[in-house]
């Protein structure tokens, strides 16, 4: 493979950070050419290997802004550290992809981008649930072939997930904006897994219930899971929002997917090791009532044999987060925890995110995953 393409952006910056993807909108090049930097941008969409990604940092490099789809490892903050960089920020809000151990052990601070993928990775989930229910891809698919003859009374008939149940594994932001997509838009009542109680979606669901009461209508229902397994047997589509760790890799396998009724539906929008995908090629195989909506691959961008070939999957290519405001939103939260980062500010650790995206920004890092193990000071008024 060739040497990658690179273009500069404020070439009189005096810190060098380099970028390994082309980011979308300009606040984030704003920002950093701000802090007095030399922003170096891959131009190429291949996804650069950890050699390439040392080369780029050489000699001299003061910071990196990487992808999801890099393996920053402790060689990759050995060498950034070697060439004086004090900064890193990932173009995600998970950050599976970085041994955060070997950073801090470099002192490098992480940061990653919450807060702006919410609504639009919760929206994705819906939208799968419901091509999945619907069975859009394979109506389409039709279509396009030239196969439809006239309206027939059971064409491609779906589930009905109105007043269902909806089972959300990983109760955070996003699964918690998925749960009321589905709750109050769908009438579905809730059953969540989670190790940690969602106070906030409890309470705004029994409130959202009372309201249904007082306006005659059935109410819908909250309930905290006490094992994965209650969760999957009851739930008529099953959504997964968790991190990708140790605790949580192949946690849907072929014994849980056994538990699921015949014809539930289970997307993924997190990460693709959540699910044993071969065991979920396997379960869809066996039972054709039985679908799935996937933004996220075990081997991405591989997929497992089989599955393209199966009509009770929709698949899309790990775009859960693609809308310009949310990619916007994490070039300027990413290039903005570079730059406090070079400019010594603390560590913002508060839930609105939205004040580093219009306007002038608190003299803070938006987000810095390992704050606390450096010492890096938390942000106060
Ligand atoms: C993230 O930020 O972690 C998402 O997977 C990107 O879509």
């Amino acid at each position: 493979m060739g040497a990658k393409e690179w273009r500069t952006h404020n070439p009189s910056g005096s810190k060098r950070v380099i970028v390994t993807k082309e980011l979308p909108g300009d606040r984030w090049l704003n920002i950093l050419t701000a802090a007095n930097c030399k922003i170096e941008i891959c131009i190429s969409p291949d996804v650069l290997s950890s050699a390439e990604i040392i080369a780029a940092i050489g000699d001299t490099c003061d910071g990196a802004i990487g992808q999801l789809t890099e393996s920053w490892d402790d060689a990759l903050y050995a060498a950034l550290k070697t060439a004086g960089g004090t900064a890193y920020s990932n173009y995600a809000v998970g950050f599976n992809n970085i041994d955060v151990d070997a950073a801090t052990r470099h002192g490098i601070p992480v940061g990653n981008t919450p807060g702006v993928l919410t609504e639009t990775t919760a929206q994705m989930a819906v939208a799968l649930t419901f091509a999945a229910a619907r069975r859009v891809g394979e109506a389409e698919r039709f279509l396009r072939a030239g196969r439809y003859k006239g309206w027939l009374p059971s064409l491609f008939m779906g589930n009905l997930l109105w007043r269902k149940t909806v089972g959300v594994v990983g109760a955070g932001r996003i699964g918690a904006a998925y749960a009321l997509m589905m709750v109050e838009g769908h009438k579905m009542n809730l059953v969540y897994y989670d190790p940690y109680k969602n106070d906030a979606l409890e309470d705004h669901i029994a409130q959202y219930g009372n309201f249904l009461k007082s306006q005659g209508r059935a109410p819908v229902t909250c309930k905290r899971a006490e094992t994965i397994e209650e969760l999957l047997q009851e739930a008529d589509c099953v959504s997964i929002h968790t991190i990708l760790d140790d605790s949580t890799h192949h946690l849907i396998n072929a014994e849980r997917l056994a538990l699921m009724k015949a014809d539930a539906i289970i997307v993924n929008t997190s990460r693709g090791p959540v699910i044993d995908e071969a065991a979920l090629v396997a379960h869809c195989q066996k039972h054709p009532e039985f679908k799935a909506g996937l933004d996220v691959f075990e081997d991405e961008p591989e997929m497992k044999a089989g599955l393209v070939d199966l009509d009770n999957v929709v698949i899309v290519p790990h775009i859960a987060s693609a809308t310009s405001w949310t990619r916007q939103g994490m070039a300027t939260l990413a290039a903005s925890n570079v730059a406090a980062i070079f400019q010594g500010y603390p560590a913002w650790q508060r839930p609105d995110i939205s004040v580093f995206l219009e306007g002038e920004a608190p003299q803070a890092a938006p987000s810095i995953v390992n704050a606390e193990a450096l010492g890096i000071p938390i942000y106060k008024d």
